[in-house]
């Protein structure tokens, strides 16, 4: 007889590993280290705002390049420039133009240049922007916003109004722009080649 019986031995530890959990362990845990708090259901709705490129997650509300033309002179003009085309000197960097450049030696990469989803400014405008005051702005006017920058290169027209059914309804020019590499990469790509 063998001094060590692998299946004795295995059996034996299936024993101990289930004898405790059986026994109702995971009652008998420590409770931890006792550090931080739960996390209030008012604190976690303030970040639980994720917008998907097909528009899940937009709430309630509208807004119109004519409104939001009103807000972007007060809260994003003095960073971004009149009409989004940047202020040189100043950090915010251009939201419009660019059309067209991307395949060029001076790629402009803008909102409405590079961009795939409308829906993307959506939600990037109202989580972080205006950078010193962000999530300051109603959800109306950051509808209002959009329409303002996509009004600009005539991806909308000034007087659409831009809400949770139309704005996942809104063409981007880059839409087809992206090489998708999930599962694999497209056939016709070669690395490095
Ligand atoms: C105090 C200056 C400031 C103000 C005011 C401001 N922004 Fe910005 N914004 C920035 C900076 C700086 C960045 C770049 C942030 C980064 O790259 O992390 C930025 C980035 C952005 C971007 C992303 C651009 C890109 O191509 O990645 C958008 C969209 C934007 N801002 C929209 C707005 C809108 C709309 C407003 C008005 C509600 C606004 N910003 C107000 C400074 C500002």
């Amino acid at each position: 007889m063998s001094m060590f019986d692998p299946r004795a031995a295995a059996a034996a530890l299936a024993v101990a590993l289930s004898a405790p959990l059986a026994a109702g362990a995971a009652d008998k845990l420590p409770a931890g280290p006792g550090l931080g708090q739960d996390a209030p259901a008012a604190l976690v709705a303030k970040w639980d705002i994720s917008i998907t490129p097909d528009g899940a997650g937009l709430p309630p509300g509208s807004g119109s390049a004519l409104q939001g033309a009103l807000v972007y002179v007060r809260a994003c003009q003095p960073c971004h420039g009149p009409n989004g085309a940047g202020v040189t000197g100043v950090t915010g960097g251009p939201l419009t133009g660019g059309i067209g450049t991307l395949a060029t030696d001076q790629p402009v990469k803008t909102v409405n240049s590079y961009w795939p989803y409308a829906t993307t400014a959506f939600d990037y405008i109202r989580r972080a922007m205006p950078l010193t005051t962000p999530q300051s702005l109603n959800d109306d006017e950051v509808y209002g916003l959009v329409a303002f920058i996509l009004s600009i290169d005539g991806i909308v027209k000034a007087a659409d109004v831009l809400d949770a059914k139309t704005l996942p309804a809104v063409q981007m020019p880059n839409r087809n722009g992206f090489v998708n590499f999930w599962p694999e990469p497209p056939k016709a790509f070669k690395i490095g080649g």
